[in-house]
């Protein structure tokens, strides 16, 4: 039957309803590059949906999945553990600092944040202590669970219901190149200062290392060690999201190892598995999970999904780890990410850019208008290469396998792609 609204029966998310016809479909992608159905190739400056942290086709992923399914394709976790699952809890283990070493497996970023949320709660009750508010970014993204959505103040994301516990926002004080400065640091920590000190005890706050979808925000140096120390203060738990930063995107194997700090809980999910398979992680440390002894909540957590900790997407993870080591992907993806970073530089003297910012594999850049960010990302795609720009800021995240050659690549045909939407701009 001819569908009324669109050409398709496949409801996208986060697309007007409107705007869902004549979209590009991709039909393949091989290491860093992806190819419509027109038979263009595109350099993926994107990594998929931000997480084919391995490029795509990997063989040694793909094998590791071939493999798994053959043997075990999944088996109930209430009944049952599975060795890709104990494997990939006790190697998450040792790669996290300190005491991080409890692991719920997930499907998604949005069930870590909501896992990562229940735990924090609850950890204060089974303690006997009466903490339930949590502190976040106005320009957060956790995820769209009905929990997740409370936590971010974006516009395009907000909640229209009421949240089920109390939840403060702390407002950017400052653009996001004046945040980087000495004293956007001490206005940004003061602003959470401010947040810990009004209102009943915290719960948690919970933090991106670099504020993705909140416009790609890179946080001043020393912000999250600063942040470490308020929490440490006020009692409350340091809850780092570690969905979009973690598994090397930001040129250290998660975000928060650029401060030397160890978070009470991370969220993983993205780059955990390259983006194969769905999968998501929220480790604690074992004081966290301890207090899930006592009663009356000794059952433990009364939170999980079927497909949590799947037996395919486990055994990817792990082979993903193996990748990232052998392929020195973290290393790769500091210093492609510093040539990037230095070389979209050059474009801050164009009247249409307003700011270049990144760290590792993710650099933003902030136009003008959302017009310009448009006719830029335009431009490029044209070219062959896929970006991704919201609200004026177009982001770069390519694959950490990416080569030199792509670098020069995408650096050529972005400035070139900058060119052609100034001369349209005169
Ligand atoms: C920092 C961060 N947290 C959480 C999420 C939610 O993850 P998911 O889309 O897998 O639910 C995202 C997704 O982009 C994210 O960037």
């Amino acid at each position: 039957m001819q569908n009324a609204i669109s050409n398709s029966s496949l409801w996208r998310p986060w697309t007007p309803i409107t705007q869902q016809t004549n979209s590009m479909r991709i039909v393949e992608a091989q290491g860093n590059r992806v190819r419509d159905a027109e038979g263009n190739w595109y350099l993926d400056g994107i990594s998929g949906v931000l997480n084919a942290s391995c490029g795509h086709g990997h063989p040694r992923l793909i094998e590791a999945a071939t493999l798994q399914f053959q043997q075990l394709v999944h088996y109930d976790p209430m009944v049952s553990s599975h060795d890709p699952a104990e494997t990939l809890a006790s190697r998450l283990a040792e790669i996290l600092p300190g005491e991080l070493s409890e692991t719920c497996l997930l499907n998604s970023g949005s069930e870590a944040t909501e896992a990562a949320i229940r735990i924090a709660l609850q950890y204060w009750r089974n303690i006997g202590e009466d903490r339930n508010r949590v502190i976040t970014f106005e320009a957060a993204y956790h995820g769209t669970t009905f929990l997740a959505q409370q936590l971010s103040g974006l516009p395009f994301t907000v909640s229209e219901w009421a949240p089920p516990f109390p939840i403060d926002h702390v407002v950017l004080p400052a653009s996001p190149r004046a945040v980087r400065t000495e004293e956007g640091a001490d206005a940004l920590i003061a602003e959470f200062e401010r947040a810990l000190r009004s209102g009943p005890p915290a719960a948690a706050v919970m933090v991106e290392p670099l504020l993705g979808l909140g416009g790609c925000v890179v946080l001043p140096a020393g912000f999250l060690a600063r942040l470490r120390e308020l929490c440490d203060r006020h009692g409350a738990l340091l809850i780092l999201d570690e969905v979009f930063c973690g598994f090397g995107r930001t040129g250290r194997m998660f975000g928060f190892e650029h401060e030397g700090i160890t978070p009470d809980i991370v969220t993983m999910s993205k780059g955990i598995s390259g983006g194969y398979l769905p999968l998501a992680a929220t480790t604690v440390t074992s004081a966290i999970k301890e207090s899930f002894t006592r009663e009356p909540v000794a059952q433990g957590l009364r939170y999980g999904h079927t497909t949590g900790g799947h037996a395919v997407a486990s055994a990817v993870a792990n082979a993903v780890l193996d990748v990232m080591a052998d392929e020195k992907l973290v290393e790769n993806s500091a210093t492609q990410g510093a040539t990037l970073l230095e070389g979209l530089r050059q474009l801050e003297s164009s009247p249409l850019i307003t700011d270049v910012r990144g760290l590792g594999l993710v650099v933003a850049i902030e136009t003008d208008t959302s017009e310009s960010a448009a006719a830029i990302a335009t431009a490029a795609a044209q070219a062959g290469v896929m970006t991704r720009h919201e609200r004026g800021v177009i982001r770069i995240a390519p694959p950490l396998t990416i080569t030199t050659d792509d670098t020069v690549e995408l650096l050529e045909t972005i400035g070139t792609a900058v060119a052609v939407a100034s001369a349209a701009d005169r």
